[in-house]
């Protein structure tokens, strides 16, 4: 890892970690933070965000993505996730990996609230949906497909190639 890659890496998951810290979970008591790295260098924050009806939850993950891409950001290089054993539930996965392509990594820090010791894995958001539901394999390009076109050439033929022709 070069410096400045650590120097990102390190910023990346310091942000994530002040994000937990603002988490509003009054609910679940499970505090999360995350933080994206975009591929011009930003990094957005994000934390869970629960509800008196408790379904409204919004996980840390995809409040970052949605911070992100809502500030103009939707390729992401990197993202963290700082929680007690935390890891990414099945919809963010499936949130990042639309912004993701097969490089992108995820740092998982697991947080001890008591001991403040962590421990981080890193993988990557492809890794962590294997057999995803895919927009391009599925024949479902977007109108805009941006960020999607940049892993064009990992992906099949699209099936529904009609569908395709039209935009
Ligand atoms: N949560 C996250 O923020 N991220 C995850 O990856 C898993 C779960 C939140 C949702 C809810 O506010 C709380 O953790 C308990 O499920």
């Amino acid at each position: 890892m070069s410096k400045n890659t650590k120097r990102s890496v390190d910023r990346l998951i310091e942000t994530a970690v002040q994000a937990q810290k603002r988490a509003y979970c009054p609910y679940s008591r499970y505090s999360v933070g995350a933080a994206v790295l975009t591929e011009g260098g930003r990094v957005f924050p994000g934390c869970n965000v629960e509800n008196a009806s408790y379904g409204l939850a919004m996980c840390a993950e995809r409040a970052a993505i949605y911070h992100a891409v809502a500030s103009g950001h939707d390729s992401i290089k990197a993202v963290a996730v700082v929680g007690a054993a935390a890891k990414p539930c099945g919809a963010c996965r499936q949130v990042m990996y639309e912004f993701s392509d097969k490089d992108t990594a995820i740092y998982l820090v697991d947080l001890n609230p008591k001991t403040g010791r962590r421990a981080v894995l890193k993988t990557t958001v492809f890794k962590l949906l294997p057999l995803a539901f895919d927009p391009l394999t599925s024949g479902l390009l977007p109108a805009n497909p941006r960020n999607l076109l940049r892993r064009k050439s990992v992906a099949k033929r699209p099936i529904n190639k009609r569908r395709q022709k039209r935009k």
